[in-house]
């Protein structure tokens, strides 16, 4: 018991203090794709289908791609069967698992998505890749739809070399091995080793897959890789913390599993449904119309040429039209920017939300980039309307919202894996604009009402970057704070003080509803005057001198019986340092993942019982 109780504090301990590193941190503006240039295309398609800036209709720049490729004399001097590099930007961390960058492509008639990966994309990406990030069906692309095409990229790696900083994505084909690969990207053979270190177990003679090999800028030299965090490496640091806190919650998790043994609570069945296959989908796209290139906003500042400038302007008319002339029947919620509508838009679902307010000039700028905001667990900007007001156009979220899930009557409880899965989705979503995202955003309005449940109950984050949509407007009016009562840390009630840690304070109390199923004001007799906050009904709790106990008593009791004390306490635990009153005592979004994952997937296993087959823990446990 009091050995667990140290390795919880321990835990806690780390997480307020280690920064982890996530898969794809930093990122870069520059990379270049290897397009392999097949019999019967030509250059205005390639810059079309690898088109990262789109100005509609402005006469397409060749020179962008010919500085890049000094093989090639002029453009109308390509030869087929031969390779082009094309440059674009490599900053998306594609489902917070690896670099790359979504390129859009509208389908016409008859395309399929083995036709779009393997000719037009020239296998720079792949038919599954395309179908996680799009929810059309195989079979049945309709015409015009704007697809995502995710392609992967690399910004080099310190721990190799610091002198390479710029990588071509290179899809090997058939005749392709080591030193055909070297002749194609213009490289002596001595670099065959240094290649294969950037590529570790890679068959340069597979024939399929992507390879990385250092590429040269415009002026013929390799630039050098530059730290996005400064000095020793991140990925070093991550392994390190990561294992370090994974080896605390299992100590943590494998005592209390035999804490329990001991004591006979039947619980493996208890967890048992809804555990729900992470297949990926990256939301609905529609066909697009550009915008006008206006006021461009430079997703990747420091490389002219190459922006992030696509998005989708709809017409007033579509939308009304999409929404029944914005019908009652088709409100689907209120909140405090305006009124949302169920749509039916070109033949695919959608949620539009009618703002009160205009868009001013930098908001317009702003929404720009958050179309291209990409991630499986933030609701999906798809586009926007400017005319009459302004509205926005976002992925339909078919399950509703949290709290209608914590607190609505019409709805099943939530067992609690579903409760961790949705704090897991909702953190990742969170630490994704904390940290990779460019520009990064603070949410600054986390509730249960902006995490929406999707149909395998997986959680998204919605309306992240609106609040700058009122910024302006509440410094000239000395008017609300952007928020919600409840959810609010002291520092920013009282001085406005805004900092991540703002949403990792809101995010704290989501935990604590997570738990309870209660309202972040609880409302003692119905009353306001008597209403206190869920921070500090919980802090009461967890400060008795039977903390777990008073906690019992907290926990909704929609979930009966049915919950593992000892996960609901860590997710309690995790949820106080979370609300700490000081806000660099709070742990960064990204400690909160790994807590969660790590608590998560331990409890996973468990459920299906499979954790007292576990050799190690029952190890761990009996102290081997
Ligand atoms: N993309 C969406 N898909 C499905 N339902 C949505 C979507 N966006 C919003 N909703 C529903 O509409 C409701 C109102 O949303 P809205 O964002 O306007 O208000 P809110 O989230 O309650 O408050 P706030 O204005 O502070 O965000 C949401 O709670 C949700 O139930
Ligand atoms: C390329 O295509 C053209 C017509 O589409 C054809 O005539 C030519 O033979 C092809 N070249 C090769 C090398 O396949
Ligand atoms: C360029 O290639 C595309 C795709 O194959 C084709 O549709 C288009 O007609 C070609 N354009 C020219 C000018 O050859
Ligand atoms: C190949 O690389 C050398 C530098 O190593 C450069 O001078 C030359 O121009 C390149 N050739 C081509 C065809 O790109
Ligand atoms: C892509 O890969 C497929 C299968 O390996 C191959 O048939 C096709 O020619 C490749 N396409 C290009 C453009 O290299
Ligand atoms: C891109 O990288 C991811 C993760 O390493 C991998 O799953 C995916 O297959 C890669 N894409 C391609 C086209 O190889
Ligand atoms: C697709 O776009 C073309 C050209 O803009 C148009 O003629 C056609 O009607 C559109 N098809 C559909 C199904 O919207
Ligand atoms: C690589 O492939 C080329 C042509 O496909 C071939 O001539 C060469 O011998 C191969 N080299 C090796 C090391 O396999
Ligand atoms: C390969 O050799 C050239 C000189 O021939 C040298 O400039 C270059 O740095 C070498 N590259 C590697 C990776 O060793
Ligand atoms: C690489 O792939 C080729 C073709 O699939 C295969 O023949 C060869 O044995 C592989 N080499 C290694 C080292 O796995
Ligand atoms: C290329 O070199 C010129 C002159 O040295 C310099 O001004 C320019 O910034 C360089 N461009 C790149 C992309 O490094
Ligand atoms: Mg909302």
């Amino acid at each position: 018991m009091l050995l667990k109780l140290i390795s919880i504090a321990f835990l806690l301990m780390s997480i307020s203090s280690i920064t982890v590193e996530s898969r794809c941190s930093g990122g870069c503006d520059l990379a270049l794709a290897s397009y392999y240039v097949w019999n019967g295309t030509n250059l205005t398609f390639i810059s079309e289908v690898l088109d990262s800036t789109l100005s509609p209709s402005s006469t397409i720049n060749f020179d962008k791609i010919l500085i890049y490729n000094k093989q090639v004399p002029s453009k109308d001097s390509i030869d087929a069967f031969s390779r082009l590099n094309v440059p674009f930007p490599c900053n998306t961390c594609i489902g917070d698992e690896f670099l790359g960058h979504f390129f859009d492509f509208k389908v016409r008639r008859g395309d399929t998505y083995t036709k779009i990966a393997t000719e037009y994309y020239s296998n720079l990406t792949t038919v599954e890749l395309l179908q996680q990030f799009n929810t059309h069906p195989a079979t049945n692309i309709p015409d015009n739809a704007t697809i995502s095409v995710p392609v992967n990229c690399s910004c080099g790696d310190a721990t190799i070399s610091k002198d390479y900083g710029l990588f071509i994505t290179y899809p090997l084909r058939p005749e392709d091995n080591m030193s055909t690969v070297l002749t194609q990207t213009n490289l002596s053979s001595n670099f065959s080793g240094l290649v294969q270190r950037y590529n570790p177990g890679a068959n340069f003679s597979a024939g399929t897959g992507l390879v990385y090999i250092p590429g040269r800028d415009a002026n013929d030299s390799f630039p050098p890789f530059k730290s996005s965090t400064g000095g020793i490496s991140g990925g070093v640091i991550a392994g390190i913390s990561m294992a370090a806190i994974a080896v605390l919650l299992l100590l943590a998790v494998g005592l209390y599993v035999g804490f329990f043994r001991k004591t006979k609570v039947k619980e493996s069945t208890l967890l048992s449904t809804d555990s729900q296959d992470l297949s990926a989908q990256g939301g609905k796209v529609f066909g697009s119309k550009a915008a006008e290139s206006a006021g461009a906003v430079a997703a990747s500042p420091g490389l002219t040429g190459v922006t992030v400038d696509k998005s989708v302007e709809f017409s007033y008319e579509e939308l009304a039209q999409a929404t029944d002339n914005f019908s009652m029947a088709n409100k689907i919620g209120q909140g405090g920017f305006g009124a949302v509508y169920y749509a039916n838009l070109r033949g695919e679902e959608a949620a539009i939300k009618k703002m009160d307010t205009q868009a001013s000039k930098e908001f317009l700028a702003e929404l720009k980039v958050l179309t291209h905001v990409h991630h499986l667990n933030l609701v999906r900007l798809i586009g926007y309307c400017v005319e009459e007001s302004l509205f926005l156009v976002y992925e339909y979220i078919e399950n509703g919202n949290l709290s209608q899930h914590l607190r609505g009557s019409s709805r099943e409880p939530l067992p609690w894996s579903t409760r961790l899965q949705i704090a897991l989705d909702s953190a990742r979503g969170l630490e994704y604009i904390h940290e990779h995202t460019v520009p990064v955003y603070i949410h600054r309005d986390i509730k249960s009402a902006n995490i929406l449940i999707d149909k395998n109950f997986r959680a998204k984050v919605a309306d992240f970057g609106l609040t700058k949509l009122t910024e302006v407007e509440s410094a000239l009016l000395h008017t609300r704070l952007v928020g919600t009562f409840g959810y609010m840390p002291p520092e920013y009630a009282q001085y406005g003080e805004v900092s991540p840690k703002v949403d990792v304070y809101a995010f704290g109390v989501v935990l604590y509803e997570l738990i309870s199923a209660k309202e972040a004001i609880v409302k003692a007799n119905g009353s306001v005057a008597e209403s206190m906050g869920l921070v500090a009904l919980f802090e009461d709790a967890l400060n008795d001198h039977d903390p777990k106990e008073e906690l019992c008593k907290l926990v909704d009791s929609r979930l009966g019986d049915n919950y593992p004390l000892d996960s609901v306490f860590m997710v309690a635990q995790l949820a106080k340092v979370c609300t700490h009153e000081n806000p660099q005592l709070r742990p960064s979004m990204r400690s909160i993942v790994v807590a969660l994952s790590t608590l998560s997937s331990t409890t996973e296993d468990w459920n299906v019982g499979s954790l007292y087959e576990n050799q190690d823990l029952v190890n761990l446990m009996s102290g081997r």
